[in-house]
């Protein structure tokens, strides 16, 4: 069995979403560790008192050359840990809620998990894969491609690229789609049924995380030496586009 890692980005204990996360620690088994971000009260507005700065503070130099900050380590130490990292998040704002954003900078530590020499290609985080689990208040046509509320996969692009940047593989993404409180009736009898055929379905998409199909990024030689991509290499995403 895998070493899974599932974290929560979520503050409500009863909702859809803890429930969710709650069942991939279940299918994971014993070798799970959960990370509920809320729940241990993580705080994710990086700053330099975390390190005793209280003038100047330069965050990448003081997450490569000071010790870490006691609520970070424990995380930094999941992550290496971890052959598999399962998030489980609402899109909020058209993306991750903040609590996920600030998990990326003060976790991803600059020194240890990524440097100049060990990125995208060269990663540290090679060989790991993550995958999201989404709940959005808006509908799957919504979501979709040419939907209104934008493309749910184009969404995630920032938090995978962050990810892909240390080096880890992206599966991907599982979504449950309109999930909100506003119905009633017999409406409601089938979002409820939906949401328990997620989560009947999550101890197979946890057995299947290995073999899950990943998402392509270019390569490192896709890019010439300023950094810009090549006439020949393929354009797989709107955001690195020729
Ligand atoms: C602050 C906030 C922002 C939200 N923004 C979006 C959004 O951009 N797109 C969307 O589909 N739903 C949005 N929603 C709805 C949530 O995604 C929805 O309530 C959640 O996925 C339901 O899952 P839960 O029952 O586990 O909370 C937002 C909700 C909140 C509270």
């Amino acid at each position: 069995m895998a070493r899974v890692l599932v974290i929560l980005a979520h503050p409500g204990p009863t909702s859809f979403c803890a429930a969710w996360a709650r069942a991939s620690v279940e299918a994971a088994g014993g070798m799970a560790r959960y990370r509920d971000l809320y729940g241990i009260g993580f705080d994710p507005a990086e700053r330099g008192t975390f390190y005793g700065i209280d003038g100047p503070f330069d965050p990448l130099k003081a997450q490569e050359g000071l010790p870490l900050p006691g609520d970070v380590a424990p995380l930094v130490a999941d992550v290496e840990w971890a052959e598999q990292i399962v998030f489980h998040f609402p899109m909020w704002w058209f993306g991750p809620p903040a609590i996920l954003k600030g998990w990326l900078d003060r976790v991803l530590v600059h020194g240890r998990l990524h440097d100049v020499d060990r990125r995208f290609d060269t990663g540290s985080c090679r060989g790991k894969r993550v995958m999201f689990c989404v709940t959005t208040g808006a509908t799957a046509i919504e979501c979709g491609a040419g939907g209104k509320e934008g493309d749910a996969r184009l969404l995630l692009w920032p938090l995978a690229y962050a990810l892909r940047y240390c080096g880890f593989d992206i599966c991907e993404p599982v979504f449950a789609h309109g999930v909100h409180g506003y119905v009633e009736g017999t409406e409601k009898a089938a979002l409820e049924a939906r949401l328990a055929s997620v989560l009947a379905d999550q101890p197979r998409v946890i057995a299947g995380l290995a073999d899950r199909p990943v998402w392509r990024f270019n390569a490192d030689c896709d890019f010439d030496s300023d950094g810009r991509i090549k006439p020949t290499a393929p354009v797989l995403w709107p955001f690195i586009a020729r």
